[in-house]
């Protein structure tokens, strides 16, 4: 059983008992207006109930045109503020304590929204979205009503009381494009150069730290690679982003990457390791480590590698009480399938190997 697991500690004024973190996952709960049904409320109440000091939520989408799938959540009208209340009150009541993630997925549009304009915004054009429809590159006019839907969805959370908020920065998503050479072919200030491809991210969290103050906690999801050839480089530019974040006043940073579906498919454990230790070597403020991480002996060798966090998201599915099982020593039972990834869209989410349909459906 590891010991500093069950140890006490802070993301900037934030203070948590323990250093166990239900990472971002989406629910499939999000109806089509956006809104949570109460299912997602019973389910973060319980999660929060068995003891998990922090839960970040799902992917919530900052603008209409910024929504992924039509199962997503979102935090960009009144109903979706109050309906993500109702989560939070339920958390707190807990004494859980929860941090917004906020995000526009850019490219990466699963379904076909019903907007006057479907067209994805990407930071490069002519790239063809998960949903068939080309992008269109972003302009300066785009980047200025972008930033200000990161930073009054980021406000709006702490008016409403969410503990802090986690700029999403992985997984493909539009920050994420912006900073992953695979995806950013710009010729201008916002291309190229590592420096160039950070120039957006760094203004949105400028912006974001000055509304919202010194204090409130500010959390970024970051990719540690990316796909193909210019993943070498990606190291490299990696440790760049992460120096950026630090200087900029980001209180923590959660480690993740391209692959992860992937990777668990392989069944591999801790995968973001190698370069998540390269950052721990580079920057001092609280690293959060996500990505197959299963048995206590990984637990143990992320936190000993200087990890500060260690976050989940498949364990908790097959195991909401998961934190328990780790108290008693046991390993998570998750075998990182990730078909509870693919199953939600039809019947909702369960842990294939282990729960029958009916019993989480
Ligand atoms: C069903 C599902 C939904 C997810 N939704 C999100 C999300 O909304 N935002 C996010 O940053 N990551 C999301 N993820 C990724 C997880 O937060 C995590 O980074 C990834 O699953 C690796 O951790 P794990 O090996 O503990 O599952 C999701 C993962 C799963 C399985």
């Amino acid at each position: 059983m590891s010991s500093k697991l069950f140890t006490p500690g802070k993301i900037g004024t934030l203070s948590l008992n323990n250093r166990l973190i239900r990472s971002a996952t989406q629910d499939p709960f999000g109806q089509p207006d956006g809104t949570a049904n109460e299912a997602q409320i019973t389910l973060h109440k319980e999660i929060a109930g068995s003891g998990v000091p922090l839960i970040i939520t799902a992917y919530t989408y900052i603008s209409p045109d910024g929504r992924a799938t039509d199962i997503q959540v979102g935090f960009c009208n009144e109903e979706h503020y109050q309906s993500q209340k109702k989560v939070l009150d339920a958390v707190h009541e807990q004494c859980g304590k929860m941090i917004l993630q906020i995000n526009h997925a850019g490219q990466n549009v699963y379904f076909m929204p019903n907007l006057e304009d479907p067209t994805p915004l990407a930071p490069s054009g002519n790239m063809k979205a998960p949903n068939g429809l080309m992008t269109r590159e972003i302009t300066k006019e785009d980047m200025d009503r972008l930033c200000n839907d990161y930073v009054a969805a980021a406000v709006k959370g702490k008016e409403l009381g969410f503990d802090g908020v986690q700029l999403h920065c992985a997984h493909g998503y539009l920050l994420n494009q912006f900073m992953d050479p695979n995806y950013n072919k710009r010729e201008d200030e916002f291309g190229g150069s590592a420096e160039n491809r950070f120039r957006f991210i760094r203004r949105i969290l400028i912006a974001m730290r000055e509304a919202l103050g010194k204090e409130y906690p500010i959390i970024v999801k970051m990719n540690t690679n990316c796909a193909g050839e210019a993943d070498d480089a990606y190291g490299e530019d990696l440790i760049y982003f992460c120096k950026q974040f630090e200087e900029l006043g980001v209180d923590a940073i959660e480690l993740s990457g391209f692959d992860w579906i992937a990777q668990g498919k392989q069944k591999n454990h801790n995968y973001y390791m190698q370069r998540a230790k390269a950052v721990r070597a580079a920057v001092n403020i609280p690293l959060i480590f996500v990505g197959g991480v299963r048995t206590q002996a990984d637990i143990e060798t992320a936190l000993g590698a200087g990890m500060d966090f260690i976050s989940m998201s498949r364990p908790f599915i097959s195991q909401p009480d998961l934190i328990k099982h780790l108290a008693a020593g046991e390993d998570s039972r998750c075998q990182s399938c990730s078909k509870c990834f693919v199953l939600w869209e039809r019947e909702g989410r369960r842990c294939v190997l282990h729960d029958k349909p009916e019993e989480k459906a």
